[in-house]
């Protein structure tokens, strides 16, 4: 007999330590306000234009995939023809490797994820900036690591002196670093920094995760600077991703690593899928054979170049005295920082009554006291002619709150 016993109350399972108390990310949720309001000019995720995704070349691969070989259907190993092109893609880069340094996986986070898993014990000493990526906090966090701050400068990338002292004092089990459009500061590491570290690192026998999606949107007029890994193939465990520089939703990505971590990689990242997508696998490598990728590349290049400059015209125009920013050299963000006195995370419930969405500082810094009067503007991801008006919309609110610099300048829902 069904029992008839209700409870008022929800009943959950005990639930590991990690997660008592973790609420979903803000990042989530406002992909959900976000998501429930199509109109709303979004500044907000770091997601490439749709309109700009190469859909007719990834249809042709993926259909010529299916067409001409069943096993792009069938489960498979990490598929060597897409390590090959990955392989070379990363020579063009720079960076001297083969494919049997390449290892697959479903996303740079799951990348960072599997690092982490592999490399870290609860209470191990990790180096992470002060401002970072949301996405390896949230990798780290079911590992519980001692987490040993950096500070970065927003000129010129990762504070070195402040890791050199660091590292005379502890073996962390790795250094998180973004070499190029940093998330969310925007700043790319100075060569002359990019050297120091890897010197540290082989000195310390700390490996670096140099997790690098945006390494392709270089927008300076010379040469593009190398990646870390082109420095070092033992201690410089590189990610990539082909979310941004083809479309998120495929979610592939990749690790160059020496080649005797790869097995040990396999065994983690069996744990949670087995096999990755093969049928996806096979229609980028496709891609990637027929040379869709660099024309692609150098066209977001050249219009992400330009939504750059229209945002930073805009924020010149339209913000705050005491309102500064970065102007990034890489990448799809813009870091700001308003005057002490207003809040983001308040500024932002009214810009989304006015139809518009940027992310505040907080998740990206946890605990910081200047973050909280931060934010993070992707440029990438709206149409140029809509970048103005939206940066206005953020400026006169943010001139607002500023004549009223209390929390009763809340002004939700009215
Ligand atoms: C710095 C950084 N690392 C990793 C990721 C995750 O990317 P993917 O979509 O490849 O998992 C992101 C996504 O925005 C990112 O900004």
């Amino acid at each position: 007999m069904a029992s008839s016993v209700h409870y008022s109350v929800r009943v959950q399972p005990y639930f590991a330590n990690w997660m008592c108390g973790n609420e979903p990310q803000a990042l989530r949720k406002l992909m959900g306000i976000v998501g429930r309001r199509p109109n709303i000019l979004s500044f907000a995720l770091g997601w490439p234009d749709p309109a700009l995704f190469p859909r007719a070349a990834i249809s042709a691969a993926l259909v010529s995939a299916i067409d001409e070989n069943p096993l792009a259907l069938q489960l498979g190993p990490p598929l060597p023809d897409l390590r090959r092109e990955i392989a070379a893609l990363m020579r063009r880069r720079g960076v001297a490797c083969d494919e049997s340094q390449v290892f697959l996986t479903a996303g740079a986070q799951q990348a960072l994820d599997l690092l982490a898993r592999l490399l870290v014990d609860p209470g191990a000493s990790v180096v992470v900036e002060e401002v970072t990526y949301p996405g390896m906090h949230m990798a780290l966090r079911p590992l519980a690591p001692t987490y040993c701050y950096v500070p970065t400068d927003e000129r010129d990338g990762m504070d070195v002196d402040a890791l050199q002292a660091l590292l005379s004092r502890t073996r962390p089990r790795f250094i998180y670093v973004m070499s190029d459009g940093h998330n969310p500061l925007g700043v790319s590491l100075a060569p002359s920094k990019r050297r120091r570290l890897v010197e540290l690192a082989r000195a310390h026998q700390v490996p670096i995760i140099e997790d690098d999606p945006y390494g392709f949107f270089q927008y300076g007029s010379g040469d593009p600077l190398a990646p870390m890994r082109a420095l070092d193939d033992e201690w410089v465990y590189y990610v990539g991703s082909f979310s941004k520089i083809v479309a998120p939703g495929l979610r592939v990505g990749w690790i160059v690593a020496p080649e005797h971590l790869i097995p040990k990689l396999s065994i983690v990242k069996d744990l949670s899928d087995i096999d990755g997508c093969t049928l996806v696998q096979h229609g980028l490598a496709r891609f990637l054979a027929a040379g869709a990728l660099a024309p692609h590349v150098d066209t977001l290049r050249r219009e992400y170049r330009e939504r750059r400059d229209a945002m930073l015209g805009a924020l010149e125009r339209h913000m705050p005295e005491g309102t500064r920013w970065s102007t990034p050299q890489s990448g799809m963000f813009v870091w700001a920082q308003l005057p002490s006195t207003i809040d983001t995370t308040i500024l932002l419930e009214h810009a989304i009554e006015r139809g518009v969405a940027f992310l505040p500082g907080p998740p990206f810094a946890p605990g910081s006291r200047i973050a909280a009067s931060a934010m993070r503007l992707c440029f990438a991801s709206c149409p140029r002619d809509r970048i103005e008006d939206g940066v206005a919309t953020i400026g006169a609110l943010a001139t607002q709150a500023l004549d009223r610099p209390t929390p009763t300048a809340r002004m939700v829902g009215a």
